[in-house]
This record gives C-alpha cells, structure tokens and sequence, in this order.
C-alpha cells in the first residue's frame, strides 16, 4: 500500500487558536481524507511548538509556570481539532520526552557532520518571529509582522553552517526534488538563496525554556531547530517503524511566513543529518480580516468556535477552504460566511439533495439506464476535481463540484421529471448517481454531512427510511 505523510506547522502554544491556525489543518485534514479515500496509508501529523523566549513571557505574564501554561494552551488547540473533526494521527508537543529525545538525536547528527560551530551573534531579534531581524527590514523601529520592538541581543552561540548547503539546496529545489508550490513561493526561495544568506544559530544563551544544547548546558536549542524536528520526532526519530515508514514527508503545509525556515533552513539542516529531503512544500497565503491583520486590538479576531456553533463543523471546514484559492494572501469578510453558507450548502448542495430524495421517497426507484448527458458531466467533474486535488487546489476543486450541483439543479427544473413518467426512472437514476457522486468528492472536505447523506440515500434506496423521516443537512441560517 502506498504511504502518505502530511503535516500541518506546528502551532506556538501562545494563545489561543484563530481560524487563521485552523486553516492549515483543516485544508491538510481534507487532503489526508482525499487520499485515504484513493486507499493511501496516511500518517497525518500536527501539534504545538511550546518552547522560546515568547512562550515564558506569556506564562509569566499569566501568573503560571510554562508547562502550566502550555499544557492549557496545546489542549485548546486539541480540543478545537477534535470539533472540526480533524482526523491526525498524532499530535506531537515539543515538550514531550519523545520530541526532546528526537532533537537530541538530530542535533548529534549534525554535530557529528561536524556543522555545527561556536560563534558570537549580535542582533535584533524579535520574539514574536523568534528570529533575528536586520535594521532595515524595520517599520519605524518594529518588526513589521509582529509590530513589537525587537531586542538588541549579544551572546555566544552555536552556529549552523549553512552555507555549505546552499548550492545543493538550490539545485533541489530548481530541479523540483523538492517541489516547492506555488511558483511565485518557490522562486521567491530561489531569490533568497541567491542573496549572501548568513548562517544561523542553532542555540540560544539567554532564553531559558527549550530543550538544553548537549554540548553546552547552559545553551538552549533554537525553537526553530527544535520545532522543525517535530516532524521527524512525531514518527518516532531515529528508530521507530514509523519513522522507517513513512518518511520523507510527502507534503508539509505551511503558511507563507514561515516558508524560509521550511524551505531553506530545514532542507539544509536535514542534509547535514544525511536525511533524505521531504518531497512537497505546500505555501499557502495568509489572511487578514475586513482588510486588516488578525489582532486583539483591532478585534477582529474571528475564533473557530463562533464559527463551529453558527454554522457546524462541516460548514466551517467548507467556509474556510472556499473563501479564495489557497495559494493567494485574501481578505475574509466576516458577513460573507452568512451568504456564502446560504448560496452554496442551504440552497445549494443542501436543496439538491433535499428535492431529489424527496422524489426518490414520492416515486419508486425502478432500475433504468443513465442519461449520458449526466454521466458525461459526473465524469468531466470527477476528472477536473481529481486534478485540482493532486496539485492541492483545493478552492479549484471544490468549484468543480458546485458546477456539478447547479447543473443538476438545472437538470430538474428543464425535465420536470413528475410530468414524464416514461422517462422518470431515467431521470431520478441519473439524478441519484450524480448525488452519490457529489457525496463522494464533498467528503473529505463536509464528513460528518456526508456520510450522514450517504446513510439516508441508502437507507432510501432498500425502503428503509421512516415517513417522518427528515434530512436535516444544511438549514438555512
Ligand atoms: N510555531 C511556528 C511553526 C513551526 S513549524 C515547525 C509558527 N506557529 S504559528 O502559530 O505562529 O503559526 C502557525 C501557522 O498558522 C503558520 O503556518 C501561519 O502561517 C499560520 N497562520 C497564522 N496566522 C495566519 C493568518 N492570518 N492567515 C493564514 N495563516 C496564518 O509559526
């Protein structure tokens, strides 16, 4: 059986989770389902990044100690997954005795690679990237994503050399080994690797809370270092069957800030362990809100769980993949959920499946063949969407499907199957397959609805739907 390994980022267990964060997963969760469906063996791998400078700011600011505080915050993060019926195989938490033991062993590689070097750093460095930061990247003396005031920091620390991996990485990513998507993020990466890229530490002095340098106990390893680890960690790195099964990654999803540390950082430290390289690198963009960045102070922070008790789980799955193609930076506005959840799921798939079971129940079901008209346009969508959701498109995809929709719907009015009843059993067959169809390709992204679809379909195809019976799929909000 073929495997399949996906990841999601692993998610700073500083606060909680906005459906900026829960974009990732869900659109990983979808793909996770699509090929489980093609009969995949998937490892499924997402989790919280709960070390760094940032993170023992925050449970000091609360008043707790730092596992305190993270085990808190990494349980919302679980819990949200579990309402959004995110199917992951594990979910992996950096302070967990499995992912320091999976670090220790990654960074001995690389200090046996002989790549790791003592340094001096003096920067800026900005907690919230929990990167340094150069001067001229500043907005009126702030890091511009994160808008706080980096620190003038000077310490020794252990360098990673990074330089000897650069050439190598280019000729990887240019010749697609690892394929970086899309383009524009791929060559942005290229651009990057074009410039003098300095090399970066892999430890930390001052920052107290991570997991201690082996080689210098009073040196903590760089979050970064210690969070990309996770992926390999969460198999079971370096002598677990998981490990030996399902890596490389097939598809690491992230977000477009953090494609650097991905798509440089990661490969070159994976060399320098003698690792064999992931295969994909999916950037998706970010989104900001009614024009403006997510933030507490502007307020416009939209929380899953709002969206979860408005609209259902599956809803808000579907809501979030089908505001803009993933690969673009796009504005969510927050009347437009209403509309959107009403055109497409109550008065679309909603009524389409709700008028053709309902003549399913008022005629019987008698065995005919199928109008080629409506088998030629299930397979034509079948084939789009099966393409989309190979290159991960999946806002193209499910475009695809609601063509399919509204052509049924079409396809009812134009025939007004009730006034012909020679051809009704044709009709409502074809109608039937292409809901079946559509039920098939709405999975992975609506599961709970569907198979609750599917269950009522069959239940009505062997006579075995009460009188009173009612589905209930998408009420009109
Ligand atoms: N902990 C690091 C990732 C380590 S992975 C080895 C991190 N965490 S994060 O919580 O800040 O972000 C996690 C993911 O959420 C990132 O992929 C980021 O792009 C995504 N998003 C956070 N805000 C977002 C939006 N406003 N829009 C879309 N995605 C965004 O970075």
């Amino acid at each position: 059986m073929n495997k399949f390994y996906i990841t999601t980022p692993i998610y700073y267990a500083s606060g909680e989770p906005h459906i900026g964060h829960a974009f990732a997963v869900i659109f990983a969760d979808v793909i996770a389902r699509y090929k489980r469906q093609k009969g995949f063996d998937v490892f499924f791998l997402t989790g919280t990044d709960e070390h760094g400078s940032k993170i023992a700011e925050k449970a000091k600011a609360a008043g707790k100690n730092p596992q305190e505080y993270v085990d808190e915050i990494s349980k919302l993060y679980a819990d949200l997954w579990k309402s959004l019926q995110i199917q992951n195989s594990d979910f992996i938490r950096t302070t967990s005795e499995k992912h320091k033991a999976g670090v220790e062993k990654f960074i001995e590689k690389l200090w046996q690679a002989g790549d790791i070097y003592q340094g001096e750093y003096e920067g800026l460095y900005c907690a919230g990237c929990e990167n340094f930061i150069l001067e001229k990247d500043l907005a009126n003396g702030l890091c511009p994503d994160h808008l706080l005031k980096p620190e003038l920091v000077k310490e020794k620390n252990y360098f990673f050399n990074l330089k000897k991996y650069i050439p190598f990485i280019k000729e990887k990513i240019g010749n697609n080994e690892l394929k970086i998507i899309p383009e524009s993020r791929k060559n942005e990466i290229l651009n990057i690797l074009s410039a003098n890229l300095p090399d970066f530490s892999v430890t930390r002095e001052k920052v107290q809370w991570g997991i201690p340098f082996p080689y210098e106990k009073e040196q903590i390893i760089y979050v970064w270092a210690d969070a990309l680890t996770n992926y390999l960690s969460g198999l079971d790195f370096p002598d677990g069957e998981k490990f030996k099964k399902y890596w490389p990654a097939d598809a690491h999803i992230i977000g477009a800030d953090i494609n650097k540390f991905h798509s440089i950082y990661w490969p070159a430290l994976l060399m320098s362990a003698g690792i064999a390289l992931p295969r994909k690198i999916f950037v998706h963009g970010l989104f900001t809100v009614n024009g403006q960045k997510m933030s507490k102070t502007l307020g416009n922070v939209i929380d899953p769980k709002v969206l979860i008790e408005k609209f259902g789980p599956d809803a808000t799955r579907y809501l979030l993949l089908s505001q803009f193609p993933a690969f673009e930076h796009g504005d969510i506005n927050e009347n437009g959920f209403m509309e959107k959840y009403n055109a497409d799921l109550a008065n679309g798939v909603g009524n389409l499946f709700g008028r053709v079971f309902a003549m399913a129940r008022r005629f019987e079901i008698k065995e005919s063949g199928l109008d080629n008209e409506v088998v030629k346009i299930i397979n034509e969508t079948k084939e789009k969407y099966e393409k989309w959701m190979e290159n991960f498109q999946l806002f193209e995809a499910l475009k695809e499907v609601f063509v399919l929709v509204k052509f049924l719907d079409k396809y009812i009015n134009e025939k007004q199957p009730w006034k012909s009843p020679e051809n009704l059993p044709q009709i409502l067959n074809s109608l039937l397959s292409g809901v079946e169809e559509i039920i098939v390709l709405l999975s992975p992204f609506m599961p709970q609805k569907m198979e609750a679809a599917n269950d009522f379909l069959n239940r009505l195809k062997s006579g075995k739907i009460q009188p009173d019976e009612k589905l209930g799929l998408f009420p009109r909000v």
